[in-house]
């Protein structure tokens, strides 16, 4: 979940490092820490809290020199402060690491080293890595690197240099990603392609159980026993302004304005008159029976939302797990089944996990991902990117919507192949879902309307979010974006589920958001909407624009264009998402970076 850098070459290491972390601290900001080699010694300014407080310690120092380390942290073992912050040394601070993962069995390594001698610092788990180095140290870091790294368990993405052999950084991987990026001043590594673009165009691909040995004039990918690989370069296609905010006051709100955008690339990129075209040979989405879905967070909701669509219009059996769930609960495994994994990221380590066990069942496997060449997509039988662009708001948005397209047209291609159609349905379908831009365009016209909204409900402490059948998924989603971002409790809940529990907090102070736009269902909602009315429930509403019964239902309504049931499911989540950034930004809330959390949880 850590954010990790590394340079080597012409440059003046500390900018690039100071870019790469304001860039990589998605991925953990409880502090954040550098080192830069300067001819014999390290320089090293650390500190805990956002990567502006170091940047303001920055300030007061100079730092020069063209290798450095630098590591933004979310925190596994020890508290947050100074200390426990990265890089990390051994005694004699002559190595430095910075890491992201977990050393499983530093407890009993810790214990090995102490008894050597060795004397810790800090409460991390990283520290053990770097006395491990030490202690087998004898003039060669890239040996002792070799022959600390089988002692390792757990996962790790390490960067390690040493101030007795100035030109050299050796990277190692096992379960936690990292790339290395060659430019023309010299080598960068990072936990994430994010921290790359614009500097590196070329990268690799670090795999589990590889090292990285970068020298100012060369490098080489080995295996662990430090046989060398060869290894294939790939081009980053992302471009620098797709990281910044354009004018927006967060990344969230600007990627919540992209996804007309992302709707409007994905039907470019995979539907060709009124057909779809992932470019994947048609013969592996033949002779399914089954389908499993597992992914985390908000892509598992947007795996919710497959199940009712192919189970719909497909006629195949969709079962939809959690990773965490899925990798240790005794799944019985069915010939025929078509795995499918949805990762934003493509590195959560869940994810991952559950990916690598559909492999062992000897499924197919089908990966959902939107960061090109992540793990995930490269350890996939065949990927589908959902092409939302980077995306740096922890809590996801633009992610979620560029999956439920993509995961509808996947469900229209297994249509296609298992089920016959009334004539025409295609033709409809494809009509409508071209709509859907111009309808999301329509929503965020009325921004300033959900704004207002959020000024009331802000001062709630407590939401209730309630959808049936196909939008159900989103009620979760909805409460989901709620919570991560304000901090304030929500709960998603089906609609007809209420009565066996959530109607009992039902009083006028409640704000229930409650889901139902024109369907076959929204009858049923209705009914529920009564219920919690007739309870002095506070009801907004999230309906098709016209509605009028609904609208007496409600204590507020926010409208949505009408759209097949189906196709509603996109428009739905954008009024949820507005809802929720209003309501934590009112509140003062770090909105693209919420407490505790991180936008790539790459440890279990
Ligand atoms: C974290 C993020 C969520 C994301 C989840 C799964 O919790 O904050 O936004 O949905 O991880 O991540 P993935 O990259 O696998 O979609």
């Amino acid at each position: 979940m850590c954010g990790i850098i590394g340079y080597l070459g012409k440059k003046d290491a500390l900018p690039i490092l100071e870019k790469g972390l304001e860039r990589l601290d998605y991925r953990g900001y409880d502090s954040a820490g550098v080192s830069v080699l300067d001819g014999g010694s390290f320089n090293t300014v650390k500190k805990p809290g956002r990567m502006d407080n170091l940047k303001e310690a920055l300030k007061q120092t100079s730092m020069p020199g063209s290798l450095g380390l630098g590591h933004t942290r979310w925190a596994t073992h020890g508290e947050v402060n100074e200390v426990n912050a990265h890089p990390h040394w051994d005694c004699r601070q002559e190595i430095a690491l910075v890491h992201n993962g977990i050393i499983e069995n530093y407890r009993p390594l810790k214990e090995m080293l102490i008894k050597q001698g060795h004397v810790f610092v800090s409460e991390t788990d990283t520290e053990v890595i770097a006395h491990l180095i030490e202690s087998y140290y004898e003039g060669d870091l890239e040996q002792a690197v070799l022959k600390a790294l089988p002692q390792l368990q757990g996962s790790y993405a390490l960067m390690v240099a040493s101030k007795k052999e100035p030109d050299k950084i050796i990277a190692a991987r096992m379960l936690s990603p990292l790339i290395l990026g060659i430019a023309k001043d010299g080598y960068y590594l990072a936990s994430d392609a994010t921290a790359l673009v614009d500097e590196a165009a070329l990268v690799i691909y670090l795999e589990d159980g590889e090292v990285a040995v970068i020298r100012k004039q060369g490098f080489e990918i080995k295996d662990f026993k430090g046989l060398i690989k060869s290894k294939t370069t790939s081009a980053l296609s992302w471009s620098g302004p797709a990281v910044d905010k354009k004018g927006f006051a967060h990344f969230m709100l600007k990627e919540i304005y992209e996804q007309p955008e992302v709707i409007k690339k994905n039907i470019e990129i995979y539907t060709e008159k009124d057909t779809v075209d992932f470019s994947i040979d048609q013969r592996f989405f033949q002779d399914i029976d089954r389908i499993t879905i597992v992914a985390c967070g908000t892509a598992y909701h947007a795996g919710l939302l497959a199940e009712y669509m192919i189970e719909e219009i497909a006629g195949i059996p969709v079962t939809v797990d959690t990773s965490s769930e899925f990798r240790y609960r005794n799944f019985v495994p069915e010939a025929k089944t078509l795995f499918v994994c949805i990762s934003q990221s493509g590195e959560t380590a869940d994810t991952l996990a559950g990916l690598r066990l559909a492999k062992e069942f000897g499924f197919k496997t089908l990966a959902m991902v939107n960061v090109e060449n992540s793990t995930i997509a490269r350890e996939a039988d065949k990927v589908i990117y959902t092409n939302a662009g980077p995306e740096i708001g922890v809590a996801s948005t633009k992610a979620y919507l560029s999956q439920i397209i993509v995961l509808q047209l996947l469900a229209l291609k297994l249509t296609h192949l298992y089920r016959k159609q009334l004539p025409g349905f295609y033709y409809r379908y494809f009509t409508e879902l071209k709509k859907i831009p111009l309808y999301l365009e329509k929503i965020l016209a009325e921004a300033p309307v959900i704004e207002s909204l959020a000024e009331e409900l802000q001062k709630a402490s407590n939401f209730l979010y309630l959808g049936r059948g196909i939008n159900y998924p989103n009620a979760l989603e909805g409460a989901l974006k709620l919570k991560e971002i304000s901090y304030i409790h929500a709960e998603g809940y089906a609609g007809g589920e209420m009565k066996h529990g959530p109607i009992a907090l039902i009083d006028k102070e409640l704000p229930v958001i409650a889901i139902s736009p024109a369907g076959r269902v929204r009858d049923k909602m209705l009914s529920n909407m009564l219920e919690v009315k007739a309870r002095q429930g506070k009801i907004v509403g999230i309906i098709t624009e016209g509605d009028s019964d609904l609208m007496q239902a409600c204590y507020k309504t926010i409208p949505v264009p009408f759209a097949e049931e189906h196709l509603s499911t996109m428009l739905v989540p954008l009024p949820l998402q507005l809802l929720a950034y209003y309501i934590a930004a009112k509140k003062g809330c770090d909105v693209d970076k919420p407490r505790n959390l991180a936008k790539s949880v790459t440890v279990e």
